[in-house]
């Protein structure tokens, strides 16, 4: 295991991902957690991750007292990145100063030839004599402590890299983690295999085989478990996991809220039933969400009303298997992944907030509060690729481990407005399916991480077929995103855009004019309300 110390920097889960890319366990948690947590877990080696602190902030984070001399003492690995090297030199009674220079973004770096010859974090020069490197930091590193020697040096002269190898200490001034540090991953793998002596073993399938082992100890022989299955990759993945443990006692419910997109229903009961074998109870339940909606336009009451009603029929799912099963669920299972883990608890200091409360909107309306039930999360540990990953091993079909992420409130926050006026939402159902299906046909769609048709409730004059129109316009979204929280819009050729117009206003009624919107995320948002 490789634990990561979290000090608050951008970067952090990217180290963390970065070295389970590399086959080995890696877990994050914050900066200051304890000693006696950080012993529990017995780490081969801990990176203290970067932050926006400097040292000398008399509030500035740390590792716990004693945490140094207890690794030394139990041959523990250290690498401190950018903050943590800062962290190590001024803890350990070097100087860190305010730079000269405020060095950010690209650098050159150089190995230091000499010293005592061989520089241990690079294999003396084999990683790579020179390389670029991604900094990121106001201070440095004045004075080492003593035992410590640069190991690398910036163009300008910083210490870029420093370390103590009798006791096992390293320092990187820069981001390793970072695809713009060249020779970045060759860094971390030349630390955690030939420094630190770990091997790669780390593999999806026995991750799979200690979750169901976990299900399989947790859930009582006569206990039934319950799952709401969104049509998204993370229920889905944690639903077939769960499935596989405990097989029928396991209970899902798919919900037909009427703002679903294109034969969304059929498609992915059809992949639940026929490819996944789960047992699900679908649930038509559009009128229900639709007489609520009705004349509703302002975005966070329709995203309440949909919450709220969600809510309603979980309630009565339970209730209902309670009358037939002659006893209550004890269990619910959640896909709930590593980074909502990791933002729930972010380290003191850091200025992150709990994007658990930012994307509280973005989970389907919550649970009710007095089910008492508890929690499955087999998904918590990992990060979406490695879900895709995990999704695979169980058969889940690639085209729906592939599919764009879509919102729990649905097509409510792609029609504006009122979703039930006129057939806005039949309109926008044909115009996102042609869309979809001509970036699919164009081989774009795995290239884009979301697209979709919006209606707008603006009426238009056109003219088609010689006669006059006044009808409405749609909107066509696609970006590209890491991870949804930024995002750039997708640059189509123009003859693709010019054939999916066409196509729209010949074959919706009801639209004669398409527009795309070319605005990133910040400042707009992917959704359009
Ligand atoms: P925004 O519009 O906030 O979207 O920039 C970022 C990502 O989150 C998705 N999204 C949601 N997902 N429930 C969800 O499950 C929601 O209420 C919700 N709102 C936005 C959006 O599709 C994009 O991937």
């Amino acid at each position: 295991l490789v634990l990561i110390l979290d000090y608050g920097s951008q970067y952090t889960h990217l180290i963390t991902r970065r070295i389970r890319k590399l086959s080995v366990f890696s877990l994050c948690l914050s900066g200051t957690t304890s000693l006696e947590s950080i012993t529990r877990l017995n780490p081969r080696a801990v990176i203290l991750s970067g932050g926006p602190h400097s040292v000398h902030t008399p509030d500035a984070p740390c590792f716990p007292d004693g945490f140094l001399g207890w690794a030394e003492a139990n041959g523990v690995y250290v690498l401190g990145v950018c903050y943590g090297l800062q962290l190590l030199v001024q803890k350990l009674g070097g100087e860190v100063r305010v730079g000269e220079w405020q060095e950010y973004g690209r650098m050159e770096i150089e190995v230091v030839e000499g010293g005592d010859g061989e520089g241990r974090l690079y294999g003396g020069d084999a990683v790579g004599k020179e390389q670029t490197v991604w900094m990121s930091h106001g201070d440095e590193a004045a004075r080492l402590p003593e035992g410590f020697r640069v190991v690398a040096r910036s163009r300008q002269g910083t210490v870029a890299a420093i370390e103590s190898p009798g006791r096992r200490l390293y320092g990187l001034q820069y981001h390793p983690e970072v695809t713009h540090s060249t020779l970045g991953m060759e860094t971390l793998q030349h630390f955690l295999f030939n420094v630190c002596g770990l091997s790669p073993g780390w593999k999806m399938e026995d991750v799979l085989e200690q979750e169901i082992n976990v299900i399989k100890d947790l859930v009582g022989p006569n206990d039934h478990v319950i799952c709401a299955l969104s049509g998204g990759v993370d229920s889905t993945v944690a639903a077939t996991l769960v499935h596989k443990a405990i097989g029928d006692r396991l209970h899902c419910i798919f919900v037909d809220n009427g703002l679903l997109r294109y034969k969304e229903r059929e498609r992915v009961m059809s992949t639940f039933e026929s490819d996944l074998h789960l047992p699900v109870t679908c649930v038509d339940a559009s009128d229900r969400f639709l007489s609520k909606l009705k004349g509703v336009t302002d975005p966070e009451r329709k995203r309440k009303i949909i919450g709220g009603e969600f809510i309603a029929i979980f309630d009565d799912f339970a209730v209902e298997l309670e009358h037939k099963l002659g006893k209550k669920p004890a269990f619910l299972v959640q896909g709930t992944l590593y980074p909502d883990v990791i933002e729930s608890c972010p380290p003191p200091g850091s200025g992150r907030t709990h994007s658990h409360t930012i994307k509280s909107h973005h989970n389907v309306g919550g649970l009710p509060k007095d089910m008492k039930l508890k929690l499955i999360e087999p998904l918590k540990l990992l990060f979406k690729d490695e879900v895709r990953e995990l999704g695979s091993i169980l058969n889940v079909p690639q085209a729906f481990l592939k599919r764009h992420p879509f919102p729990g409130p649905g097509l409510a926050v792609r029609v504006l407005g009122d979703v039930t006026q006129g057939n806005a939402l039949e309109i926008t159902r044909q115009a996102d399916e042609i869309f979809v299906q001509a970036i699919k046909d164009a081989g774009i769609y795995d290239s884009i991480w979301q697209a979709f048709a919006v209606f707008l409730p603006v009426l238009t004059v056109g003219v088609q077929g010689d006669q006059r129109t006044h009808s409405y316009v749609v909107g066509l979204r696609a970006i590209t995103s890491e991870d949804g929280m930024t995002a750039d819009w997708y640059k189509f050729q123009s003859e693709f855009l010019d054939n999916v117009s066409r196509k729209i206003c010949n074959n919706v009624r009801g639209v004669n004019r398409v527009v795309l919107d070319i605005t990133s995320k910040p400042p707009a948002t992917v959704e359009w309300e």
